[in-house]
């Protein structure tokens, strides 16, 4: 599988499998099929309420830990820093590890001490509990202060990003410092087969708009993309975007689709950046 290679050694599978919303057995069943199909990168969070069934998967695979690049979040209540420490133990414990590879700030605070916690966050990443430390659904403005400010370079920003929506200022700001940007809701949880744009590029491919959107999202260098697929099929179906020729045309189209349709916006959500024009 292709990967990408971070400031700081990561090296991430570009394809991932999400695992929000699916619990108990669905989740287990889609994570050890996603690992029998040769997924490496598994995307999880304490708030998903999965980590139990996923490390149950991961131990039925038999998978050498170090094969895997296994992500979990803390949510965006728990940043003082004895919370983080307890979720992060909670969350070792029920994936049944001694580390995550990408240990991630869910949400931005509210009324929080962005730097107290980011430094808790590295500090949980010496300690050994996590190879490598994330942030997800930071504004460029809180990830410019994190890495210029606090002095502290995330291996990962996790936001929304797919082919209906724009995120040009995060991306030029991850590429200048070897960030892995790792696309959610990389199929706008299915709203890429109602476009009538995709349906074409698809159709001339012949495969599913699904798979399309997110070839999109992985020719982009440093872009991963985690989407949720709880059946093997569909599961398959995306392993099939790593090699989809898109030719120039069908980029230029795909291009031009207004990027403008974020579906993740909850009511503790930051400030977003100005839309991509
Ligand atoms: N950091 C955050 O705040 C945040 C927020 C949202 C999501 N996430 C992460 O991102 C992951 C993905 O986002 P998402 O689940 O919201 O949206 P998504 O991946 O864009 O869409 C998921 C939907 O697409 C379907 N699907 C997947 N592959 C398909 C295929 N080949 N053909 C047809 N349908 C297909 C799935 O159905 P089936 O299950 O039936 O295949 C599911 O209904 C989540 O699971 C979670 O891990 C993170």
């Amino acid at each position: 599988m292709q990967t990408i290679e971070t400031h700081d050694g990561l090296s991430l599978p570009k394809l991932g499998l999400g695992t929000w919303p699916t619990k108990d057995e669905e989740c287990r069943s889609a994570v050890l099929s996603a690992l029998e199909l040769g997924y490496r990168h598994i995307d999880t969070a304490a708030a998903y309420e999965n980590e139990d069934a996923v490390g149950t998967a991961i131990q039925q695979s038999s998978i050498a830990r170090e094969e895997l690049r296994l992500t979990t979040k803390i949510w965006w209540d728990q940043l003082q820093p004895d919370a983080m420490r307890a979720s992060t133990e909670s969350s070792l414990r029920k994936l049944k590890t001694d580390y995550v590879d990408l240990l991630m700030i869910h949400w931005p605070g509210q009324d929080w001490e962005p730097q107290r916690a980011l430094e808790t966050l590295a500090a949980l990443k010496e300690e050994g509990k996590a190879r490598h430390i994330g942030v997800a659904n930071f504004p460029l403005a809180l990830l410019r202060q994190t890495v210029e400010e606090f002095g502290i370079v995330p291996a990962a920003l996790q936001v929304e990003y797919h082919v209906l929506l724009g995120q040009r200022a995060l991306l030029d700001y991850t590429q200048q410092h070897k960030m892995a940007f790792v696309a959610y809701c990389p199929l706008a949880r299915m709203r890429v087969s109602e476009v009538p744009q995709i349906l074409t590029v698809a159709a001339k491919h012949y495969v599913k708009p699904t798979t399309v959107a997110l070839k999109w999202l992985l020719m982009q260098p440093n872009v991963a993309a985690i989407p949720k697929a709880s059946g093997r099929e569909n599961q398959k179906t995306n392993l099939e975007a790593l090699d989809l020729p898109l030719t120039d045309d069908d980029l230029t189209v795909l291009n031009g689709l207004p990027k403008n349709q974020r579906l993740v916006d909850p009511e503790f959500a930051p400030k977003w950046d100005p839309l991509d024009t």
